[in-house]
């Protein structure tokens, strides 16, 4: 049964071009996934590197996603197992970006920034639960996971690769060239929380008047960006790039007065950009080389997005100017209806970036039973 409903997701994906049988694909397994999935969170560790994580600002999915799991009561999640027997994975609820607030603090941390403590303490985890229960070693981490947006999160399972070499990391800095595997890893998106909200707003103008062809706003923040200023910051009415907005214009009200909004990698891959693009009905431009797109396992990128890679950053009026007015209202279509998949709700709803995590989580789950 497991097999044949992935088979049909498989050759769901890859039959790209035909929406609705991905659609069905997709249907199909993720109520498949309501009905049966099962996560159980191990109780083992404390607050606040454990079961605790940031739930607002830019790493907050990590924190939301950790309490969706955690917490008991009312708003206990319906994918919780009772028993550790009858979970088919297992949540290591450990928040790398606590253990990077309270271990490393500059100052007083001996070891500066080195990886040791972060790895000495999940290796210690497992070390804990793979003793006290038989599931680790039964499958050698394979159905365990994590999920975390701190951009130092891959690096989780340097100090023992092999121990990790099937561990399920649930990651925003999904770069390919640093190690994060498309086939075990879950990339996720990073979405921007202001405190006491659950995302961006929703502003976005109907396609025929967004009188922008594409925008950003954003610093400087790594090589491409710097790329992206030397060719157009402020150099060009229709291709809108600025380092600082000029007073009395608003971020998300340019968002959602473009056609495109370009999503250039920072620091690292992933930038909250894509969902605030995506939120204000402006279609994201990726400009970024080994970014793994959240939820690619499913989501066809590019029926709602334009990839441009970094070497043609000089081209991007060119090749947005190219995009026929039909290509770009179906693009504009898709980029509403996948915008459900990137809104975050507390409690998790059908569909919403929660479960979309789940969802990748369980696909990786399904891939392992039948390597297995
Ligand atoms: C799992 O394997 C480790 C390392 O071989 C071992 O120390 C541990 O006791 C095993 N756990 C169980 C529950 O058997
Ligand atoms: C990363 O991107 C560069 C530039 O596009 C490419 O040459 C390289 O092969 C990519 N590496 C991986 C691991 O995908
Ligand atoms: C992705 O990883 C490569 C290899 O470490 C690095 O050179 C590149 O800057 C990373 N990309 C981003 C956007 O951080």
């Amino acid at each position: 049964m497991l097999m044949l409903l992935l088979l049909s997701i498989l050759s769901g994906t890859e039959a790209v071009e035909v929406t609705i049988s991905w659609y069905h694909a997709m249907t199909g397994s993720h109520t498949e996934m309501m009905n049966r999935f099962k996560v159980w969170t191990y109780t083992e560790g404390e607050a606040p590197l454990f079961h605790d994580g940031p739930v607002n600002d830019i790493y907050g999915i990590e924190g939301q996603f950790m309490d969706e799991m955690c917490v008991e009561g009312p708003m206990r999640s319906h994918f919780r197992a009772d028993h550790p027997d009858d979970a088919h994975v297992y949540f290591v609820p450990f928040s790398v970006a606590k253990v990077i607030h309270f271990v490393y603090k500059p100052i007083t941390s001996v070891e500066g920034f080195s990886r040791a403590r972060l790895h000495r303490l999940i290796e210690d985890y497992v070390d804990v639960v793979a003793t006290k229960y038989p599931f680790w070693n039964r499958s050698r981490g394979g159905d365990h996971f994590m999920v975390s947006c701190h951009d130092w999160a891959p690096d989780v399972i340097d100090g023992n690769p092999k121990l990790f070499v099937r561990f399920i990391r649930g990651l925003c800095n999904a770069n390919t060239s640093e190690g994060f595997r498309p086939n075990v890893d879950v990339s996720i998106p990073e979405i921007y929380l202001p405190k006491g909200k659950l995302g961006p707003s929703f502003l976005g103008k109907s396609p025929r008047v967004r009188s922008i062809l594409a925008f950003f706003a954003g610093r400087t923040h790594g090589d491409i960006r710097k790329i992206l200023f030397k060719h157009w910051k402020e150099k060009d009415s229709q291709v809108q790039v600025y380092e600082r907005l000029p007073p009395g214009k608003d971020y998300t009200k340019l968002m959602g007065m473009s056609k495109f909004c370009l999503c250039p990698s920072g620091w690292e891959v992933a930038s909250p950009r894509e969902v605030e693009a995506i939120y204000a009905g402006c279609v994201p431009v990726i400009i970024s080389d080994n970014y793994s797109l959240p939820f690619s396992d499913v989501l066809n990128w590019d029926s709602f997005s334009i990839q441009i890679p970094v070497s043609r950053i000089s081209e991007i009026k060119t090749i947005l100017e190219s995009v026929s007015l039909v290509r770009y209202l179906k693009m504009y279509k898709r980029v509403l209806e996948v915008k459900r998949h990137f809104v975050l709700n507390r409690p998790a709803q059908p569909y919403d970036v929660m479960h979309m995590m789940l969802h990748s989580i369980w696909l990786r789950r399904l891939n392992l039973r039948l390597i297995t």
